[in-house]
């Protein structure tokens, strides 16, 4: 099976797995990237059995509403069943890199404001150690070069990501060069550096389902 293929069937196996949950009044969280773009195209086609969503992206805000589904501003909804989105690495701990899309920060807002995270990923997400992926940090523009300098303290490689600015206004360091061993120290460390908006480690609050496309089918994954 082609990447994109696997990315389609976990993304219909992700709507599968939420459709029990949804009800008249249900808001979806819903992130960003190819893979939360199939998973918005399947579940339009369900769109009637709940009220809308709230999105990590502009993206994907705009796919959303382009499919009719209605997107809420996150500051007029009180909690989110469920938020669906992929990945850029999973350890077997669920604990995430994420922010390939550079969507990182409202996606970990999104997140925590969600009873359940279900990650979707297909098999070639999933490490052992997370960091070869290099890892996104948000940073305030007049940040960049220090906290730069502070990452190179923390042992990585940090190259900016030109011509990107996020949907915050920020800008995006990718971390080289890290073999992340304690994915929450780290991600607590990153984000005391100031200047710093978020990171892109998933670890305090991991995912609590994988949903992983394999060639033999879709895996459900807990830690
Ligand atoms: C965007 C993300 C994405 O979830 C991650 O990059 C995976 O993307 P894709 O589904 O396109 O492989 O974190 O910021």
């Amino acid at each position: 099976m082609t990447q994109d293929e696997l990315k389609k069937a976990v993304a219909q196996a992700a709507v599968e797995y939420i459709l029990p949950k949804l009800e008249s009044d249900t808001i979806v969280g819903i992130g960003t990237g190819s893979t939360a773009n199939f998973f918005i195209d399947f579940l339009a086609e369900h769109k009637a059995l709940f009220d809308g969503a709230v999105a990590s992206s502009d993206v994907s805000a705009e796919r959303l509403k382009k499919h009719g589904i209605p997107v809420y501003d996150l500051n007029s909804v009180d909690q989110l069943a469920v938020y669906v989105d992929g990945a850029d690495e999973s350890n077997a701990k669920l604990q995430l890199i994420k922010g390939g899309g550079a969507a990182l920060t409202r996606e970990k807002i999104v997140t925590a404001s969600a009873d359940e995270f279900v990650c979707i990923a297909d098999q070639s997400k999933w490490v052992k150690t997370l960091g070869a992926f290099p890892l996104p940090v948000e940073v305030i523009p007049m940040a960049r070069a220090y906290v730069a300098r502070e990452l190179i303290k923390l042992g990585g490689d940090p190259v900016h990501r030109r011509g990107c600015i996020t949907d915050n206004g920020g800008e995006i360091l990718d971390v080289h060069g890290l073999n992340i061993e304690d994915a929450p120290g780290l991600e607590a460390a990153i984000n005391q550096i100031v200047g710093v908006v978020s990171n892109g480690l998933f670890a305090r609050r991991p995912a609590d389902v994988l949903l992983l496309a394999t060639e033999t089918g879709v895996q459900t994954l807990r830690a």
